[in-house]
């Protein structure tokens, strides 16, 4: 190669590159974008670069209309300043030049969404030409708060078709929100057979944008639970944005597989009587379903699934189905279930009624029917007496006799029982039985209730009489079938005697009363008593002292009873037995008395010769027969025997 020629091209090279440079010395930066909210201010940064000084330059603000024109909108050399009239921007803008920092600043204020636009920055030099720059502003607007609709209605599966699960929508964004559905958090995905999800947009008057969007699936049964929202997404000035809507859930209905029939009381054995709740429910949701019930040729409707039959028997058992027929699809389906109705028949008591001798053995027996094992047991009077069917007595008695009660009851079932009676009666003489006291004492005037308790089958009849056969009046009776309870009720005038007869076909009973009138002085004496004290001896004698403080001329009575009918003195008991000496010795003096007498008197007439009895008499010459016996009230005690002609007499000589 030659040299020179290579020399020559370097230079030129040099001059080339030279000359380049200094044909190109203004440059224009400007960044891609300028982001900015609606109603913000916007800053838009024109950078250059020029050797000349800003007295220099030219520079203008473009915008890029929408038809791709270039428009101006301001422009500045080092003579003026002017913002173009009668554009959208005419009062909205500034610039500031910064000469040290080469700097070309576009303020719009109050940023509109129209004012989404290209804008081109152009610097001219009076010696290094010309260059431009672009920034597009974009400007933002958050949307509202999203809302989310569901279908009122619920949502049966297996259709054909795709079902309208919900709506979203936001509106008035800017630039357009983004709609995105989810499903338990899983976002929805793009179009396939079993969603279909339909946005559409709108442009308000206000040049924002609202999005709408539709969501359809084919539902299935595992969609019952699960929850829906939408996610909505939108750009901010450097960023995204999203929010979320509330979840919404959709009734799905779903028809059933199988259904079931079940007795929800009671719970356990049933009885006859009782009530019995069905519940019959299909395993499916379906509102369309309906039910009824069959039990051999009944067919029951049901009532919110349920069915209640009252007061079941027997017959009521056997096999329930259920049926449902869902009306949507006219599909039948059933289940069953099985009752067993328990009974207890009415207890039978064998024999119903019984008569028996006493001494024979009662045997009775008692069944019911059960459909279960029964316990069987026999009272009487309120107490167990047997337990068992078969109710056996041996040596029948007068106690023997009575109502037998015969209970069966299942043991398995509370409630479940069964009763039945028999009367038992055995047959027998009356039998009184023996009064507390037959011998009464009863003051007088006073009423005596005399008891007469007889048993006896067939019942006795009672008589009450006196020994001469008179019949007195019965006060009250009460019979029973093989007892009498009869009252004598009489008023004590004198002593009495009472028979209570009793008699029946086998025979016959009696018991005597005897009643006995005294005298009482004291006031609490007046009540009746049946004391027994030694009032048998008929031979008694009473020796009444009188109260008074006068000496009282007593007559000495034979022995004989003190008729109750005739006054008779107030007197002392205490003294009886002092008295009866008195009188022993009185009597013995008496007789000794009426002896000495008699000789005397024999042997004044000479009837008699005994020189003993002369000898015997000779002290006495009595020239009174009379003997009394007198008895000091105040000392009976030391009562003094007078002799004849009024000598006394010492107690040693009788
Ligand atoms: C909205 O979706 C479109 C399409 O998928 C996407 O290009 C756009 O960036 C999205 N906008 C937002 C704000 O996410
Ligand atoms: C479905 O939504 C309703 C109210 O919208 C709520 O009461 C119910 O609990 C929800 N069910 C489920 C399974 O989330
Ligand atoms: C005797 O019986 C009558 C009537 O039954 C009754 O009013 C009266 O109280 C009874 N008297 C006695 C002492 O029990
Ligand atoms: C009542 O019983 C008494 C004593 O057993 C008897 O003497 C009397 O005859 C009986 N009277 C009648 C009416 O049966």
């Amino acid at each position: 190669m030659d040299a020179r020629l290579s020399a020559s091209l370097l230079a030129g090279l040099v001059v080339l590159l030279h000359g380049f440079t200094a044909w190109a010395v203004v440059e224009v930066n400007m960044e891609d974008r300028v982001e900015v909210f609606k109603g913000e201010t916007a800053q838009i940064t024109c950078m250059y670069t020029s050797d000349d000084g800003i007295g220099a330059l030219t520079i203008q603000w473009f915008y890029v209309s929408r038809t791709g024109e270039k428009q101006k909108i301001y422009y500045q050399d080092a003579t003026r300043q002017e913002v173009d009239r009668g554009t959208q921007f005419t009062d909205r803008i500034t610039v500031n030049v910064t000469a040290a920092t080469r700097e070309v600043v576009l303020t719009i204020t109050d940023v509109q969404l129209k004012d989404q636009l290209e804008f081109i920055c152009l610097v001219k030099s009076l010696t290094d030409g010309v260059s431009e720059g672009r920034t597009n502003l974009l400007v933002f607007e958050r949307p509202d708060f999203p809302t989310i609709e569901d279908v009122q209605t619920g949502i049966y599966v297996n259709k054909d078709t795709l079902s309208k699960i919900g709506s979203c929508e936001v509106k008035n964004g800017f630039p357009k929100p983004n709609i995105t559905w989810y499903q338990n958090n899983m976002p929805l995905g793009g179009p396939s057979d079993v969603v279909k999800i339909v946005h559409s947009t709108t442009m308000e008057s206000s040049g924002l944008f609202s999005v709408r969007s539709e969501l359809s699936l084919k539902v299935m049964k595992e969609d019952k639970d699960t929850q829906f929202y939408c996610e909505v997404t939108y750009l901010v000035p450097g960023g995204t944005r999203m929010t979320e809507t509330n979840p919404i859930n959709i009734t799905v209905y779903y028809p059933s597989t199988a259904v079931h029939v079940w007795v929800e009381s009671p719970k356990g054995k049933i009885k006859e009587g009782d009530t019995i709740m069905f519940h019959c429910y299909g395993n499916g949701n379906t509102p369309s379903s309906v039910y009824v019930i069959r039990h051999e040729e009944t067919e029951y409707g049901l009532d919110s699934n349920m069915l209640v039959l009252e007061n079941v028997t027997r017959l009521q058992s056997g096999d329930y189905e259920c049926m449902s027929t869902d009306m949507e699809t006219y599909e039948e389906l059933s289940g069953n279930t099985t009752v067993f109705v328990n009974y207890l028949d009415p207890a039978v008591v064998l024999p119903v009624d019984m008569e028996m001798a006493q001494g024979e053995e009662l045997t009775a027996t008692c069944n019911a029917l059960s459909s279960l094992q029964t316990h069987t047991a026999w009272f009487k009077d309120g107490r167990e007496v047997s337990v068992g069917h078969t109710l056996t007595v041996k040596d029948a008695t007068f106690d023997t006799a009575g109502t037998y009660k015969c209970v069966v009851t299942v043991p398995e079932i509370d409630g479940m029982e069964r009763m039945e009676t028999l009367r038992v009666n055995v047959k027998g003489a009356p039998e009184i039985r023996k009064p507390e006291d037959t011998d009464i004492k009863a003051s007088l005037a006073d009423t005596v209730n005399l008891t007469c308790y007889v048993r006896g089958f067939p019942t006795p009849s009672v008589i009450w009489t006196t020994p001469d056969g008179k019949v007195l009046e019965t006060t009250s009776q009460t019979e029973t079938e093989d007892s009498v309870d009869s009252v004598m009720s009489v008023e004590v005038t004198s002593d009495l005697t009472a028979f209570c007869n009793a008699s029946n076909v086998y025979g016959a009973d009696a018991v005597t009363f005897n009643i006995k009138a005294v005298v009482y002085t004291t006031a609490a004496a007046t009540t009746t008593t049946t004391t027994s004290t030694s009032t048998s001896t008929s031979t008694s004698t009473s020796t009444s002292t009188s109260t008074s403080t006068s000496t009282t001329r007593t007559s000495i009575l034979s022995p004989s009873t003190v008729q109750a009918g005739t006054a008779i003195p107030p007197k002392k008991i205490r003294k009886e037995g002092r008295g009866v000496i008195i009188a022993v010795i009185i009597i013995c003096l008496l007789l000794l008395a009426i002896l000495g007498s008699v000789l005397y008197f024999l042997y004044k007439k000479g009837k008699i010769c005994g020189r003993s009895g002369k000898q015997d008499f000779t002290k006495d010459k009595s020239s009174k027969d009379n003997i009394v016996v007198e008895m000091k009230s105040d000392n009976t005690e030391e009562a003094v025997l007078l002799g004849v002609n009024g000598e006394k007499l010492p107690p040693s000589n009788q």
